[in-house]
């Protein structure tokens, strides 16, 4: 294995899992420079670094394209405001950088087509921070279906039932706004849109949605009501909420089938609730149930893995733009329908 050069673009909330992940993908990986237009929170994430790699010497920027001009980087992370994720992965990759995008990859299709296009391109590669995707959870019900254990999938259910209180939104003007972020659907609900895509296995026929904006003071939706139609003909159900009272409640995703039924919940689809089959096997009774501290999970340092792997392998991650693509579709395409009522 090569040890890759990364860079962090994007100091801010979510970026601390970011130096985690690089501290756990020791010795694949190492952090080279770190950008944040305010510079304190790039300190910050050095200083997250270097307390642990005690040996290394992280450059701070405010300028990512000095950053890209200046330093050695395989790879940006890219967390930035979600409106500037096509840009600066566009510039990165442009700049011969492969780019590890925070959801949602970018807030258009155009936009998402384009990023793909120059990936190819430029002969980088793109992987989404759709990090869910690998808790354990999530890998054993994934392989159920991909054994056929479900038989025929009727129909799956995805619900966010959490909450965002309007200081969250004060904190970053960017939330909640439609030109840089979406509402609770876009931000909160992608992952578990994402999963449910992702088991249902199938392209998407057609959408409907319904939105409101209760209770926060924001301009995109803070509650969203999805039907999905997929083209192999099973239906998606999904419920999200950024206004459960008083505090984040569960995220769970439900997969019914001919001959099995699953509920994977908890806080963030981290423990298995239901799990039951017609046929048994030997790895239904491990316990793969994980822990977390917040929603954010643990599958930031797997899905490093598993792009540090895809670069020195020359394969494709598990969330290339194509995947990383397709729950923001489906949310476009519920923010269309919800437009035509
Ligand atoms: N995977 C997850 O579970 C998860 C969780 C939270 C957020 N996110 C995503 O991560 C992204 C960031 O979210 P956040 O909550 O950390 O936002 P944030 O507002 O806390 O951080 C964004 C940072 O980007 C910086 N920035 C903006 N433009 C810049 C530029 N040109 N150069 C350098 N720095 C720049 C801002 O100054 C800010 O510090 C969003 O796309 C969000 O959807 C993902």
């Amino acid at each position: 294995m090569t040890k890759l050069n990364f860079a962090i673009l994007g100091c801010g909330r979510i970026s601390y899992k970011h130096i985690e992940a690089l501290i756990n993908n020791e010795p694949d990986a190492m952090l080279v420079a770190v950008c944040d237009v305010v510079e304190s929170k790039a300190i910050e994430r050095k200083e997250q670094y270097e307390s642990v790699m005690t040996n290394s010497n992280v450059k701070v920027y405010t300028d990512y394209l000095e950053m890209l001009k200046n330093e050695d980087i395989d790879v940006v992370a890219i967390a930035t405001e979600s409106g500037y994720h096509a840009k600066h992965a566009i510039d990165c990759m442009n700049a011969g950088a492969h780019v590890l995008i925070e959801k949602p990859m970018a807030l258009s299709v155009k936009d998402a087509d384009n990023m793909i296009a120059i990936a190819k391109e430029t002969n980088k590669k793109i992987c989404v921070s759709h990090q869910n995707r690998f808790n354990p959870p999530i890998q054993k019900l994934r392989k159920a279906i991909q054994e056929g254990r479900f038989g025929r999938i009727m129909s799956g259910t995805a619900r966010i039932l959490w909450t965002r209180d309007n200081n969250y939104y004060k904190q970053a003007p960017w939330r909640g706004t439609k030109e840089l972020d979406g509402g609770t659907l876009m931000n909160q609900c992608i992952h578990n849109i994402d999963l449910l895509q992702w088991m249902m296995g199938s392209d998407v026929e057609r959408v409907y949605a319904e939105r409101s904006t209760f209770l926060r003071d924001i301009e995109m939706e803070d509650f969203g009501a999805i039907l999905i139609r997929f083209k192999n003909g099973s239906i998606g159900i999904v419920e999200g909420s950024a206004v459960v009272y008083p505090k984040n409640l569960e995220e769970t995703l439900s997969i019914f089938g001919e001959t099995g039924t699953v509920v994977i919940g908890g806080l963030a689809v981290n423990e298995i609730k239901t799990w039951q089959f017609a046929d048994e096997k030997e790895y239904d009774k491990e316990e793969d149930s994980t822990d977390i501290d917040n929603v954010y999970g643990k599958g930031h340092t797997p899905l490093y893995k598993d792009f540090i792997d895809a670069i020195n392998h020359n394969t494709e991650p598990l969330i290339n733009g194509q995947e990383g693509k397709k729950a923001m579709e489906i949310i476009l395409m519920a923010y269309e329908s919800s437009e035509k009522m």
